[in-house]
């Protein structure tokens, strides 16, 4: 089954229930009111307001810049494109790993101030007792392990993730414990494929991947280098859709040829 729009809206009820009829997930990152209205009009089941925003919207290198405030301006304006998709929001760096308490104050910010559905958070046992915190205020904690963009600084590298049996054993053992604290997904991000195929069938809530194979649950890959929007990011797992980058690139330069040539606007074009 392909973008079924059996739901009429999806819940973190809906994902699960995929994930027993063996229907994949389609997650898809969006940050604005226009992209996220394409995004959800396409059959997406989850959109993701990622802190890849960092990067992709405000040009940063890493994710660690972005704030609360900020990710919450861009979740407020998916969510007013949005019928159907879930709406799952990152806690940015820096907002949750300090004490559980902050952690469940900037879950209720998102969750109030944008009318995102659930949140997601980078780790495992580490931040153990703020998933629970937030877990317990009635808020859907989405999980993500493996290469975790927010600990780029300890990894060095953006190099595949939990090669060697002691990262792949703790994966393991984080995946489990956040189905066990009640996270309704998990995403698996540059982990070798045959690792996360065994996670997602050890696990009865469904595993999203990014560069994670094809044996989990569903996969998620951030718009902008989906539709060819970026152009410098090459990594093996993506596959790009179109070339905007080229064909926007061609209609700007083609807008600006007009306007020098006094060819645009035409009769037709002005009032
Ligand atoms: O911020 C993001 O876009 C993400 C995805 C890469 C999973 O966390």
């Amino acid at each position: 089954m392909t973008n079924s729009k059996e739901y009429k809206r999806v819940t973190v009820k809906s994902l699960v229930e995929m994930k027993s009829n063996k229907e994949k997930i389609a997650m898809l990152t969006a940050y604005d009111y226009t992209m996220a209205k394409i995004v959800d009009g396409a059959g997406v089941d989850v959109i993701l307001v990622g802190d890849s925003a960092s990067n992709v919207m405000a040009g940063h290198e890493t994710t660690l810049p972005i704030t609360l405030d900020q990710m919450i301006y861009h979740a407020s304006s998916v969510v007013r494109g949005i019928d159907r998709a879930l709406v799952v929001v990152d806690l940015p760096f820096g907002t949750y790993q300090s004490d559980s308490k902050e952690a469940l104050r900037s879950a209720i910010r998102i969750m109030k101030e944008s009318g995102g559905h659930a949140v997601k958070l980078e780790g495992g046992k580490e931040i153990k007792d703020s998933i629970k915190k937030i877990l317990n205020a009635g808020i859907p904690v989405m999980g993500h392990l493996g290469l975790t963009p927010q600990s780029i600084y300890k990894f060095g590298t953006y190099t595949v993730r939990a090669k060697d049996e002691e990262e792949a054993e703790k994966l393991i053992s984080d995946a489990k414990l956040l189905e066990r604290l009640g996270c309704f997904a998990v995403v698996l991000e540059k982990i070798p494929a045959q690792l996360a195929e065994k996670v997602a069938k050890s696990l009865s809530i469904p595993v999203i991947g990014i560069g994670a194979g094809n044996g989990v649950d569903g996969q998620v890959l951030v718009l902008h280098d989906m539709v060819g929007m970026t152009n410098e990011f090459n990594p093996r797992f993506l596959r790009r859709y179109m070339n905007l980058f080229e064909s926007m690139t061609l209609s700007i330069g083609q807008y600006v040829s007009d306007v020098k040539a006094s060819d645009f606007p035409s009769k037709e074009e002005q009032y």
